[in-house]
């Protein structure tokens, strides 16, 4: 129970990397704000999780009772900041904390670099960049007045090598992801906030579903481990930076890609 009395939000928590983030701290004990632009899908997810199907057995508290608040649902698009802004202050006002923001939520066209307009530069960008830091700027003041918290960024191994498949503002906006991690990680030290991504390698996900055959099978052959990543490996890395067993890193990213980039 390395999250009891903790307050999370996890976005893009509706299905994939972000529904096994959600997964595991709630069966850890902490109330999870499951944020998502998919409202039907937060509704599958919310029913997963307390019907126990989580795993959680009861551990949770919550069962579906309504006893305890441990999962919730917020419908956002976290490319508006307004959005963004009011979904943080009904969770404070709900519970009075946030101590883990995971930023998961991303979307990953795969569009040519001569076909990308500026429309769809555009709206990658807000998602998987413009979100995370707005987000994160919403829960500062908290974090701050708790001296604790913990934030992790979901990057890419697109973001430190340049993708193979996914697009180029894809890419550019996950290296933004970086780099926000380390700025966020310098500022925040003196109030006990740590700051860290993961970037997940190539992972079984609806993301990565409709990649054609011939493309998974080229990303695999470069994975020294000799499978893609399953969401629940890059959960598991996300808890153990949630939890206080990371007290002492901040400003790093753990590289979970099963080998296929190693530095
Ligand atoms: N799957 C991979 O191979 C892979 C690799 C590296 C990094 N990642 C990153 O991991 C994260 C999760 O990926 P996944 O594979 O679970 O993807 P996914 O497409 O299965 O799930 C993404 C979730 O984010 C939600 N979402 C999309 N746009 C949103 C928005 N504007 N506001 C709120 N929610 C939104 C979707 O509804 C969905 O539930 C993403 O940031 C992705 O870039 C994935």
């Amino acid at each position: 129970m390395r999250f009891e009395h903790k307050v999370s939000i996890v976005t893009g928590a509706a299905r994939g990397i972000g529904y096994e983030i959600a997964s595991i701290l709630a069966r850890e004990g902490s109330t999870v704000v499951l944020a998502d632009v998919a409202p039907d899908g937060l509704d599958a997810a919310i029913e997963r999780l307390r019907s126990g199907s989580c795993g959680t057995r009861g551990a949770c508290g919550c069962q579906g009772s309504g006893r305890r608040p441990c999962v919730e649902s917020a419908v956002v698009n976290v490319g508006d900041v307004n959005a963004v802004r009011s979904m943080v202050e009904g969770v404070l006002a709900r519970h009075g904390r946030i101590d883990v923001l995971v930023n998961n939520a991303g979307i990953c066209p795969t569009t040519p670099v001569e076909e990308i307009g500026e429309a769809e530069w555009d709206k990658v960008l807000d998602v998987n960049l413009k979100g995370p830091f707005f987000l994160a700027q919403a829960v500062i003041p908290a974090m701050k007045a708790q001296r604790y918290g913990k934030i992790i960024n979901i990057a890419s191994i697109a973001g430190e090598m340049g993708a193979l498949v996914a697009g180029c503002h894809y890419s550019v906006s996950k290296a933004g992801m970086l780099t926000l991690t380390k700025v966020l990680a310098r500022r925040l030290a003196p109030w006990g906030v740590n700051v860290n991504s993961v970037a997940p390698g190539t992972i079984d996900s609806v993301m990565t579903a409709d990649w054609s055959d011939e493309q998974r099978q080229m990303l695999t052959a470069r994975i020294p481990l000799g499978r893609l990543g399953d969401p629940v490996d890059i959960a598991n890395a996300v808890a153990f930076l949630a939890s206080d067993e990371s007290s002492f890193i901040t400003g790093a990213t753990i590289d979970v890609n099963g080998g296929a980039l190693m530095r």
